[in-house]
């Protein structure tokens, strides 16, 4: 494979931001950005070049009908100056699943990865080293075809760019609030659930500005069939510690994105003695062992939040608070556990870690 490097004055190179405290998350994007064409049935050799806007026909596909899929992946800076990437061939996998789902082109995994190894080492500069902070990666696709008619677009743009960031919760590794939808729900069995899919965030913005307003930063989705079911917070997966079992929604219905942060949390838990059943959880269940001390810690995990705590949940118009508002030891240990691998502070006997150079 061939990828293309397109050079620029280095007088166009951004001025780098100054200080690694307060980067904030996907606001700040490097020089450069991975691109590849699909025109006439076939994907184009790869090219780097300048990050810059994309030129989209009025009528793209993409515009009208969303035919758009993501993924989100970190690369994290080691003690010994390299650049760890966390399960990258698990990104690539579940990007053409949400691909397939979408009616769109697999892109080979093969030029997924050497590109986005390729990117980064041009862009290693930008990696950011402080505790928490990453190289947020977004591969990301779009159909590009113009025309109103709602089918699969014919050509597509695939390109990955690269956005150096601090923790996802400005807070940090602290407990969040979160809100419960009771009447909206994000995915309902044959949908979008399980793709990386933009449309299934469009769909969240409306109850995430209602949780805001109590001062919640994330949703809590019920099952869309009974609305009983615990299943998916807008930006990760979620675990409830209940009577000494952490349990996580299954990813039988297809309405659970098959988080690799999710995926990680169980092995880790597993290996580490802990009782882990991907099984239903009502949230009747979670709030009544909330106050019967048998709802002892909830967590999310995913690649931009981590593992992150949850110190309460607004339901049926009351706060309920876990665990007194505290980090609770189980995801303290997940925590410390997930990201000493990530970064590189210990062994990885798992071969999660590819390192970029
Ligand atoms: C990620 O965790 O990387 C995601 O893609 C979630 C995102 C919507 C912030």
């Amino acid at each position: 494979m061939k990828i293309n490097i397109e050079s620029f004055p280095e007088t166009e190179l951004k001025q780098k931001y100054s200080s690694e405290d307060n980067l904030g998350f996907g606001k700040i994007f490097t020089d450069r950005m991975l691109v590849i064409e699909y025109k006439n049935g076939a994907w184009e050799d790869p090219t780097i070049k300048k990050y810059s806007p994309i030129t989209l026909d009025p009528s793209a596909i993409v515009l009208h009908y969303a035919q758009e899929i993501f993924e989100g992946q970190k690369a994290f800076s080691t003690p010994d100056g390299q650049i760890n990437l966390f399960r990258p061939d698990r990104n690539a996998a579940r990007f053409n699943s949400s691909a397939r789902r979408m009616m769109m082109p697999e892109v080979d995994p093969e030029i997924y990865l050497t590109g986005l190894k390729e990117l980064i080492k041009l862009e290693k500069d930008w990696a950011p080293k402080s505790p928490g902070t990453s190289l947020y990666i977004r591969p990301t696709m779009i159909g590009i075809e113009p025309g109103l008619g709602v089918r699969p677009s014919t050509d597509y743009l695939f390109y990955i760019i690269l956005s150096p960031s601090g923790p996802y919760f400005p807070e940090g590794f602290q407990c969040v609030k979160i809100f419960v939808s009771e009447f909206y729900i994000r995915a309902a069995p044959g949908g979008t659930g399980s793709a990386k899919t933009g449309g299934n965030y469009a769909a969240s913005l409306l109850v995430g500005g209602e949780a805001e307003n109590y001062g919640c930063s994330q949703v809590l989705w019920l099952d869309a069939i009974h609305k009983k079911y615990v299943e998916e917070v807008g930006a990760s997966n979620i675990f409830f510690v209940y009577d000494d079992v952490i349990y996580t929604a299954p990813l039988t219905s297809g309405t659970v994105l098959p988080g690799v942060t999710r995926d990680s949390t169980i092995q880790l838990a597993k290996d580490g003695g802990m009782t882990l059943k991907e099984e239903a959880l009502s949230i009747d269940e979670v709030i009544e062992g909330i106050y019967s001390g048998k709802t002892s810690e909830v967590f999310m995990s995913g690649t931009a939040a981590s593992i992150a705590p949850v110190g309460s949940l607004y339901y049926q118009n009351k706060e309920h608070i876990i665990n007194n508002f505290e980090i609770g030891d189980i995801s303290k240990k997940l925590y410390r556990q997930l990201t000493d691998i990530q970064y590189g502070k210990v062994e990885d006997p798992y071969g999660w870690i590819v390192r970029v150079m």
